[in-house]
């Protein structure tokens, strides 16, 4: 019979100082997964062992653990794949990262809960049609199939970069859900207004993109691209006045004015601080250093871009074209390479 060592770090609260990890050697069986382990422990070694668990089908999102430092849920995580994956029979079992434990592999997720409540994550639905039900496409759906697939397991929340930076970010699953309702046709045009203030006001623009959530989503979600998607929503709306949404604004036309991307302007664009710009090409300069940020455009790439947006323009595709800003960015450039930007 093959066995397996689970190590699990334990935690009571009201007897232990600190966690600590136990050892238990458990035989296991074709298929087994790491959920049953823990239930076999809990029935055959030590009942005092805790854990949550309910649908045992990866629905219910309860039983999220980090196995040997990953986030898992362990009602769809068979043992011999982690053997596998790991090559090792030596199992360790943690709670989830970045929760208060309450007691063993159980952490606090109350924080959901009120976070369900902010963000208003429940369909808001508009007056169906008379006499008539809503009809939704299958190309609608597709659209938000996949975020519909979220099983609240917070595995997104264990590893995300900008909680752990403790910025104020709500964490990526309500904005995965604040995305499938905005492409929502049923829901009311105001419900989605107020989805974009709330999500504007939770930092949307905190994510840093590192892609953790992407990478461990049990259900195949990307949250990362789901908060981009937002932003866009918000940018499209208007609600432009965010730094998140100027420096979005500030990397597309530079791109876009320059086929590269230039920090430098960053403070001015974003923060209206031109003297933070010029102060740093003054310093740079006195100490011989190279302003490397300032774009040195090819010959003939402006005439070219002026042929591109002639065309954009030409067939009406000009929503996101800022031609105010790009020409005031070309001014500076102009301005810098000739030297006469002090
Ligand atoms: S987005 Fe994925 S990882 Fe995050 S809560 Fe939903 S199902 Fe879990
Ligand atoms: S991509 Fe954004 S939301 Fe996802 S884990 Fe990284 S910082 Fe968090
Ligand atoms: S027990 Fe429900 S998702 Fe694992």
């Amino acid at each position: 019979m093959k066995t397996a060592t689970l190590r699990i770090l334990r935690f009571n609260p009201e007897k232990d100082k600190e966690p600590y990890f136990e050892d238990f050697n458990i035989p296991t069986s074709k298929g087994m997964t790491i959920l049953e382990s823990l239930t076999y422990i809990k029935e055959n070694l030590d009942s005092s062992l805790t854990f949550r668990a309910f649908c045992r089908s990866g629905i219910c999102g309860s039983c999220a653990v980090n196995i040997n430092g990953k986030p898992y849920l362990a009602c769809k995580t068979p043992v011999e794949k982690i053997i596998e994956e790991f090559a090792s029979s030596l199992i360790i079992i943690e709670p989830l990262s970045r929760f208060k434990v309450i007691k063993d592999l159980v952490v606090d997720t109350e924080n959901k809960k009120e976070t369900i409540k902010r963000f208003n994550l429940w369909l808001e639905e508009k007056q169906p049609p008379k006499d008539s039900e809503f009809l939704v496409k299958p190309n609608e759906v597709r659209q938000y199939e996949k975020e519909t697939d979220c099983i609240l397991c917070l595995i997104c929340c264990s590893v995300c970069e900008a909680l752990k930076e403790n910025v104020p970010f709500s964490g990526p699953f309500a904005f995965v859900r604040t995305y499938r309702f905005l492409a929502d046709s049923r829901e009311k045009e105001e419900t989605k207004e107020k989805r974009l203030e709330i999500a504007l006001n939770a930092s949307v623009w905190s994510c840093l993109q590192c892609q953790k959530c992407v990478a461990t989503c049990p259900k195949d979600i990307a949250p990362a691209d789901a908060i981009q998607k937002v932003r866009r929503a918000i940018v499209r709306s208007g609600k432009k006045e965010s730094p998140g949404a100027k420096k979005l604004s500030h990397y597309l036309n530079w791109i876009y004015a320059t086929g590269q991307i230039n920090r430098l302007f960053l403070p001015a664009d974003v923060y209206n601080n031109e003297k933070a710009v010029k102060e740093f090409i003054k310093t740079c300069k006195e100490h011989g250093i190279e302003v490397w940020e300032i774009p040195h455009l090819p010959d003939g790439f402006l005439a070219l871009r002026d042929l591109i947006v002639r065309a954009l323009v030409e067939e009406g595709d000009v929503e996101a074209i800022d031609f105010k800003k790009i020409r005031k960015i070309d001014e500076k450039i102009e301005a810098l390479l000739k030297g006469e930007e002090k």
